[in-house]
């Protein structure tokens, strides 16, 4: 995959892709003190809808707020800029859009609280994530971290290195994805991913406190499952359970929903997507395009037609 695109907003101002360049001892690169977001804005035909906005700007403020490091916008503007950015660049296809808030001092000290953050907005055109049609994930050995020891609830650049590291050691072994366990040993997360699991007819998915990210996609899809009366319920995941659940999928803004048709190399029901995944996938990929009226006010038009 190759990232490109014609602008990026980097302080105010629209600069060139090129153009948009920091120095090497700008703080963030050297402690990951960033704070992120992976939106997705999806072309209808019509008009390029970026989904829940509000709500990744929200997660980027209170990413900041645990970090102890002032983002110098505020959510309207942060909003604004990713809006400036998709019309700078005019797109008319589905887009990934990368805001980051970093420390940009350059500096050795490590207290962030008084040094400067810097904003930048990136998109680029995207498509999926993952196979669509199902992946074969692996349980690394690398463990989630606690988040007693890193704010994992936060979406900041260092806590990365984490799932880096899972990610790296599923492919090195040919599998597509990592599934990661927390230190004692339940399932948590995906490397970029919340985890659901379909069991005897229920949903399942980690709760908020077993060290995972609040993922806006894991929202998305308990409300939408709980559209059709089913009630996903958050508690501890087992491996075993994982091993032997009807179905399971992996929920992201970038996986969207990708089924898990295989773990640790035994299939997961008959190795092949199952129909709540299939069905929720479905619904997701419309809602996100602003066709279920009742959640058109996650989607943000970002021309005016
Ligand atoms: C570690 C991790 N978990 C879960 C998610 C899913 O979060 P969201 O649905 O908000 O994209 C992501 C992606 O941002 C992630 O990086």
């Amino acid at each position: 995959m190759r990232f490109h695109a014609q602008y990026v907003w980097l302080d105010g101002n629209i600069v060139k892709w090129e153009d948009a360049k920091i120095h090497v001892l700008t703080h963030a690169l050297h402690y990951g003190t960033s704070i992120f977001e992976g939106i997705r804005a999806y072309w209808t035909g019509r008009n390029l809808l970026i989904f829940r906005l509000e709500d990744h700007v929200e997660r980027m403020f209170k990413s900041a707020k645990i970090l102890g490091a002032k983002i110098p916008y505020t959510a309207d503007e942060v909003r604004r800029a990713v809006i400036e950015t998709l019309r700078a660049n005019d797109f008319r296809e589905d887009v990934y859009i990368r805001p980051i808030a970093f420390v940009s001092t350059p500096t050795v000290t490590l207290d962030v609280r008084t040094l400067d953050v810097s904003l930048a907005v990136i998109a680029f055109p995207f498509g999926k994530y993952l196979p669509p049609q199902g992946i074969r994930a692996a349980v690394v050995s690398w463990r989630r971290v606690h988040n007693t020891m890193l704010p994992v609830m936060a979406k900041i650049g260092g806590i990365y290195v984490n799932s880096v590291l899972a990610l790296v050691e599923a492919r090195s072994k040919g599998f597509d994805e990592a599934l990661l366990m927390d230190a004692s040993g339940y399932i948590v997360e995906g490397s970029g991913e919340n985890i659901f699991i379909a069991r005897g007819g229920k949903l399942y998915t980690p709760p908020t406190h077993a060290s995972i990210l609040e993922g806006i996609t894991r929202d998305t899809v308990i409300k939408l499952a709980a559209d059709w009366g089913m009630t996903v319920q958050e508690k501890p995941i087992t491996r075993e359970e994982v091993y032997t659940a009807d179905e399971v999928f992996l929920v992201g803004t970038a996986a969207e929903i990708t089924p898990v048709v295989e773990v640790d190399g035994r299939p997961i029901g008959d190795g092949k997507p199952g129909p709540t995944t299939k069905k929720l996938a479905e619904l997701y990929a419309k809602v996100v395009r602003g066709e279920v009226e009742r959640y058109v006010k996650w989607v943000t038009p970002v021309y005016s037609t």
